[in-house]
C-alpha cells in the first residue's frame, strides 16, 4: 500500500537553523527516509557534528553558512547550495528564534527580530528556492509554524505574530506557487523542550500546567515530529497543499474542561 509513498530516496533536502534543536531532528527524520541533506547555521562550523552523524548514516549533509535576516547571506545560500546539488527537492524553513515578554515590554528591537528572523526570513528562503524548483517543477516547502499560528499565548505576542504569519504565508504560497508543482505546507509543533525554551521546563508548576492542558498527558518529543515532516516531505502528501498540520498533542483542541473536576477523595468525604 505505501511502497515509495515514504521513501525520499535520491531527493535533496534543505532545512535551515540545523545546529541544534528540532532542525537536527527534521534533518535526521529525512535522512533516515533516504534523503541527502544541506544544513544550514550562522556558523558553519556548529554544524560539523551533525554533518557527522547524517554522513554515518550513508547520506550525504552539505553545510552552509545562512543568516536568514541578511537578504545577501539568504542568495548566497541558496545559490550555492543550487552549485552543490542541482536541485533541491524539499526545503524545511526551520530557522526561528523567540523573544518570552510580556506584550507591554516588547521593544522595537525584540519585534523587529522574532519578525525578521521567522516571517521575513521564511519568505525569502522560500522565494530564493521556490525561484530554481520553478525550473524543475517540483518542490516540497515546509514551513515551521507553531501551536501559536493558531492560538494566543501571553508572553508570545511578537512569536504569535510571527508565527500566525508564516501559517497565511503558506496558504499565499500554496496558491502562487502550486502550478509549478511545488507544495507549501505548515509543521506546527506544539510544546517541545529545546534550547529555545529550556528554562520554562525549569519550572515543575509550568510542567504540570502545561501537560494539565494537553489532551495526550505529555510535552512533545522530538521524534514525534518524524512522521510528519517525512509525509510532508514525500510522495505521501502530493495532492496535500497550502496546509497547516499541528503535532501537538491535541492542545490546539483548546484543552478547556467543560466539566469541574472531583477532588480523588470526594467519595470518601460523603
Ligand atoms: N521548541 C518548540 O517547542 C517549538 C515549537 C514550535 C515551533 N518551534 C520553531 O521550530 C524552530 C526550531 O526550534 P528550536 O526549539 O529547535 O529552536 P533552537 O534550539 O533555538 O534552534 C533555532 C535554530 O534556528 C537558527 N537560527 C536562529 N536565528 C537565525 C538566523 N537569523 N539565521 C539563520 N538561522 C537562525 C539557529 O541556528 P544558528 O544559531 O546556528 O544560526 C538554530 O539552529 C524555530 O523556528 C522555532 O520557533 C519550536
Amino acid at each position: 500500500m505505501s511502497d515509495g509513498l515514504f521513501d525520499l530516496s535520491g531527493q535533496v533536502a534543505l532545512v535551515s537553523g540545523a545546529s541544534r534543536g528540532l532542525g537536527q531532528h527534521f534533518g535526521r527524520a529525512l535522512a533516515k527516509a533516504g534523503a541527502d541533506l544541506i544544513v544550514t547555521s550562522r556558523k558553519v562550523d556548529d554544524l560539523t557534528a551533525f554533518v557527522a552523524e547524517i554522513e554515518a548514516l550513508g547520506r550525504k549533509a552539505i553545510p552552509l553558512e545562512l543568516d536568514v535576516r541578511d537578504q545577501g547571506s539568504i542568495e548566497r545560500m541558496a545559490a550555492a547550495a543550487e552549485a552543490a546539488v542541482g536541485q533541491v527537492h524539499i526545503l524545511v524553513n526551520n530557522a526561528g528564534c523567540n523573544v518570552r515578554k510580556p506584550a507591554l515590554d516588547v521593544t522595537w528591537d525584540d519585534w523587529n527580530l522574532v519578525l525578521d528572523t521567522n516571517l521575513r526570513g521564511s519568505f525569502f528562503v522560500a522565494q530564493q528556492m521556490a525561484r530554481r524548483m520553478v525550473k524543475h517543477g517540483y518542490g516540497r516547502i515546509i514551513n515551521i509554524g507553531s501551536v501559536t499560528s493558531v492560538f494566543g499565548y501571553s508572553g508570545l505576542a511578537p512569536y504569535g505574530a510571527s508565527r500566525g504569519g508564516v501559517r497565511q504565508l503558506t496558504m499565499s504560497l500554496a496558491d502562487d506557487w502550486g502550478k509549478y508543482g511545488i507544495t507549501v505546507n505548515c509543521l506546527a509543533p506544539g510544546w517541545f523542550k529545546t534550547e529555545q525554551n529550556k528554562v520554562l521546563y525549569e519550572s515543575k508548576e509550568w510542567v504540570e500546567y502545561l501537560v494539565d492542558r494537553i489532551p495526550l498527558k505529555r510535552p512533545g518529543q522530538a521524534h514525534d515530529l518524524d512522521g510528519a515532516v517525512v509525509f510532508l516531505a514525500s510522495e505521501a502528501s502530493r495532492y496535500v497543499t497550502g496546509q497547516t498540520l499541528l503535532v501537538d498533542g491535541g492542545i490546539s483542541t483548546g484543552a478547556m474542561r467543560a466539566t469541574v473536576q472531583a477532588p480523588a477523595n470526594a467519595d470518601k468525604e460523603k
